[in-house]
């Protein structure tokens, strides 16, 4: 079963967030072979401000060096993907889909099938861009998603598989203007019924971002990745995962910068 790698808001274009993602690829391409054993989840915030295209051109070359690296990538994107992080913009949706799947046709959830593990990629952006709740660093992933979630989790190919879900905002604890807003739904839909979720968003405040929630929704592994490229000294992990251990303490932390 192939090992997962998680990274989480990387803030490409902050100081230098991009040098750190540049290393910590470059590391994981040196320790972690062969790379077609691994995926890496990025959960999202991958550049600091995407008004930025700048920002993004450096984002992508890294994940693209990856890929000719041979590892698999898999990224959603967070608030500041869509925006300066406290102001989005619809704008920001198909450009994030030109830049990092060059496809406008994606739609979410994002659904890769890789061996015995099946990757669910949400967009916790999808319902925050409206005129009236545009402003914050909320999340929303909106009754449309919600329901085309539902649908996949009952697929075949899905439902025989180890399920991974993957989104940026932080499904469990409440933040005063940063929480994932239709968290309780989702919770209805993936309790008891997934392997893994894998987020972000929280990493200025210590004792979110260290934070495991392993078991929470009935779901063994639960993991904040922080910020990877610990923006601004926050703190971050760079987690190595495989599923084929039924007990996570056998996960670790990869250090690879
Ligand atoms: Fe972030």
């Amino acid at each position: 079963m192939k090992k997962i790698i998680h990274l989480s808001d990387l803030h490409v274009g902050h100081e230098n967030c991009g040098d750190k993602f540049r290393a910590i690829i470059e590391n994981i391409a040196f320790l972690k072979q062969p790379a077609k054993d691994y995926v890496i989840v990025i959960t999202g915030d991958i550049v600091d401000n995407a008004n930025h295209q700048e920002y993004i051109d450096e984002a992508v070359g890294i994940i693209e060096l990856a890929r000719e690296y041979g590892y698999t990538v898999l990224v959603v994107p967070g608030n500041h993907d869509y925006g300066n992080g406290a102001i989005g913009d619809k704008k920001f949706v198909d450009l994030f889909k030109k830049n990092y799947f060059k496809s406008n046709k994606v739609t979410y959830p994002k659904l890769d099938i890789i061996g015995r593990i099946a990757f669910i990629g949400l967009d916790s952006m999808a319902e925050e861009l409206h005129w009236h709740d545009r402003f914050f660093s909320e999340g929303e992933l909106g009754q449309a998603q919600l329901k085309r979630l539902k649908k996949m989790l009952k697929k075949s190919e899905v439902a025989k598989r180890r399920k991974v879900i993957y989104l940026h905002h932080h499904p469990f604890d409440f933040k005063l203007g940063m929480q994932l807003k239709d968290n309780k739904d989702l919770k209805d839909i993936i309790e008891n019924r997934i392997d893994m979720l894998l987020f972000g968003h929280y990493h200025a405040d210590p004792v979110s971002a260290g934070k495991i929630y392993h078991g929470a929704w009935g779901i063994r592994r639960c993991y904040n990745g922080g910020s990877s490229t610990h923006k601004n000294g926050d703190t971050g992990f760079q987690r190595v995962i495989n599923l084929a251990n039924k007990d996570p303490r056998k996960d670790y932390d990869g250090n690879f910068i």
